[in-house]
């Protein structure tokens, strides 16, 4: 027995110290210490010993299970630091890599052009509204004076919800107004850019949607020179201080007068060309002073307020300030030709 219990003691601390991993050790201790284990078998030969041979046998099983204990828990030991270095090891980061450059590319020009005017407006106290594009046709046409049997209601034109035309997707920013002079107290100076939706075939100028910003001022006093005023400084800070501006006469229905606000031809210097087809000013929006009507119906004392408003298209500066000849490339979003803007 003693041969067994010095044979056992040497083969298994060799065993223990030749693991490799917690679940190899965990086996070993099964089999040697665990209760159908290899300790336990020459334990339960105790019984053919005599009397004298027993506590000394007791005493070597003993030490042998201790000397089996405390090799395991060693080795235990040693596998979970040797696991945490190979951890730290595989988990190593060094910080002096450099890092990946992410292209982050740039704004659309057409944005670039709304943020410029978008701060020229605020620089001069206006505030900017945002909102729906799905409106109440009375919004987009009746309460701006635009009645029933109008051609611009045309279910050929306009983008309709519902079967009585009394839903739809906004032709032009002017409902803006509306809602501006419902909701805000006054003097209300606002600008209200975003996305309109007419039924316009797609060619190098129409898009069935574009974006307008309306713009609108009211207050007591309020005059047609101060929309010269306004538009014309407007003009000059996005492009440049000499550029020529003229006033048209023209009709909107909630406008009285009505006027178009053209700008010189950067191309040809206003002697005709292509880009301008030949008259040497281009178009770039709509304007007048509100109609009393338009304001009344929103609950002003036209008697006391007064005010004008302008809609220009978006599009259109955008296509002049980076001389781009064709709407639909500002749609397409092809990178090639948006990356030189
Ligand atoms: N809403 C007009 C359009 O889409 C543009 C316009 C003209 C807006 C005159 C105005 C205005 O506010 O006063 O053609």
């Amino acid at each position: 027995m003693k041969e067994l219990l010095k044979e056992l003691r040497e083969r298994s601390l060799q065993a223990i110290a030749g693991t490799d991993s917690a679940e190899e050790l965990e086996a070993l201790r099964v089999q040697y210490l665990g209760k159908k284990g290899e300790l336990t078998a020459i334990l339960k030969q105790m019984g053919k010993l005599t009397a004298d041979e027993r506590p000394v046998m007791g005493q070597m099983a003993n030490e042998v299970r201790a000397a089996l204990e405390e090799t395991l828990e060693k080795r235990r030991k040693v596998l979970a630091e040797r696991a945490l270095e190979l951890r730290l090891a595989a988990e190593t980061l060094d910080v002096t890599v450099p890092g990946e450059v992410h292209n982050l590319g740039h704004r659309h020009p057409m944005y670039i052009v709304l943020d410029e005017i978008k701060s020229i407006f605020i620089g001069m106290g206006f505030d900017i509204l945002e909102d729906r594009e799905v409106e109440l046709a009375d919004y987009n046409f009746t309460k701006l004076n635009v009645e029933e049997g109008h051609p611009a209601r045309e279910w050929s034109d306009t983008f309709y919800f519902t079967e009585d035309s009394s839903i739809l997707l906004r032709t032009q920013t002017s409902p803006m107004q509306v809602h501006a002079m419902e909701s805000r107290q006054l003097p209300i100076r606002i600008i209200a850019p975003g996305r309109v939706y007419r039924k316009d075939e797609v060619d190098a100028t129409h898009s069935p949607m574009f974006h307008q910003i309306e713009g609108m001022a009211i207050d007591r006093g309020v005059t047609m020179g101060d929309l010269k005023g306004t538009l014309n400084e407007v003009v000059k800070q996005l492009y440049g201080a000499d550029t020529k501006t003229r006033f048209r006469p023209h009709h909107f229905p909630f406008t009285e007068p009505s006027c178009e606000m053209d700008v010189q031809c950067h191309k040809c210097g206003g002697k005709g060309c292509p880009t301008c087809k030949g008259e040497g000013w281009i178009e770039i929006l709509g304007a007048g002073m509100i109609h009393p009507k338009v304001l009344t119906g929103c609950g002003i004392d036209a008697g006391v307020y007064s005010g004008w408003a302008f809609g220009m298209g978006l599009e259109r500066l955008a296509l002049r300030r980076f001389n781009i000849s064709d709407l639909r490339l500002i749609f397409e979003n092809d990178v090639r030709f948006l990356e030189q803007f």
